[in-house]
């Protein structure tokens, strides 16, 4: 079983006004509202493509419970820790004819111990027990910065493959730990080698410095140049055709869950790159937060190029 932790989800709201002032009562013409998380986005693109995940993570309040409710009529099987704060809301407010965006993201809750040693033990005695373990963004407070690292031992001592997409501290030392597989975009990778990665060669030797520390796949995504793998055996650049762009919202995360699809599904290292370039493209093909849909990603399989690369 795929199992993705999203620590810190999110309700996301959006208001659709006509107009937006400041000592003003403004008025909603319409609300949506929708369950964001990384992990999450993860296990619906595993569900899209036709394989079984569950969702963990910590979900607290009534916008805990909806944010639970509104994935589990989605078909996402959900297995949270019930914490006692308020999961954290983003507020998207948008003039209905100029298509201008702001927003407003709330601190959200704070973890506490007791909260945690729950979701630990959990984690520890997962059944089905699981082939991947899937750990994807930011960290509520509450949570030490070693969280990332401290489940990856875990995981691994199980001999379980975790896969980390995070950014920061938690990621750096996330990363020590050794995971099976990472996808840092440019910005995630600079920021983790601590300088500016000038050219493709910079990255490469930069990726397989972490492959020679023991993680097994370094995927660097960039955009719509594609993905670069870097592993023991190989190095691949897989790049996909040029679309009409909606959003690009979740296109990371689509990627990651399309690499584990594949790889579940005992696909070649290049067509699991291949997949993950594929669902990251599709989702840059819906508007909004929406993640790739199944037939899209098909078309653009095919027209996704790799090719291996030398150091
Ligand atoms: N503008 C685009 N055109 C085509 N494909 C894209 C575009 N943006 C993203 N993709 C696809 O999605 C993959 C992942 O995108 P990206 O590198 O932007 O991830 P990310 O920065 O981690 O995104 P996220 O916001 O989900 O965390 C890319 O490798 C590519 O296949
Ligand atoms: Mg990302």
């Amino acid at each position: 079983m795929i199992y993705t932790l999203t620590l810190n989800p999110a309700l996301d709201r959006t208001l659709i006004v006509e107009n937006l002032r400041f000592e003003d009562a403004n008025r909603v013409k319409q609300e949506l509202r929708y369950a964001g998380g990384k992990g999450i986005d993860v296990s619906r693109v595993i569900n899209e493509l036709g394989s079984e995940s569950i969702a963990l993570g910590f979900v607290g309040g009534y916008d805990g419970m909806e944010l639970e409710g509104r994935l589990i009529n989605e078909g996402i099987n959900c297995d949270f820790v019930k914490i006692a704060e308020e999961t954290r809301i983003n507020v998207f407010i948008k003039k209905e004819k100029e298509g201008k965006r702001t927003s407003l993201h709330a601190k959200g809750p704070e973890v506490s111990p007791s909260e945690l040693a729950t979701l630990y033990n959990k984690i520890k005695n997962l059944k089905p027990s699981p082939s991947w373990f899937v750990m994807s963004g930011s960290l509520p407070l509450g949570l030490s910065d070693n969280i990332y690292a401290q489940f990856t031992h875990l995981m691994r001592n199980k001999g379980i493959k975790v896969f980390l997409d995070s950014d920061g501290i938690p990621f750096k030392k996330g990363i020590k730990a050794i995971p099976f597989a990472i996808k840092p975009n440019l910005f995630e990778l600079e920021r983790l080698s601590g300088k500016k990665l000038k050219s493709r060669k910079e990255m490469m030797t930069f990726g397989k410095k972490l492959v020679e520390k023991g993680i097994g796949f370094v995927l660097i995504s960039a955009a719509e140049k594609g993905i670069l793998l870097i592993s023991k055996d190989t190095i691949l650049k897989a790049t996909p055709p040029k679309v009409k762009v909606k959003s690009t919202i979740g296109a990371g995360d689509a990627s990651v869950a399309g690499f584990i699809y594949a790889y579940e599904k005992k696909m070649s290292i290049s067509d699991c790159l291949r997949m993950a370039v594929a669902c990251g493209t599709a989702t840059a093909l819906t508007p909004g937060t929406a993640l790739c849909r199944k037939k899209d990603v098909k078309k653009i399989i095919k027209k996704c190029e790799v090719k291996e690369l030398e150091l």
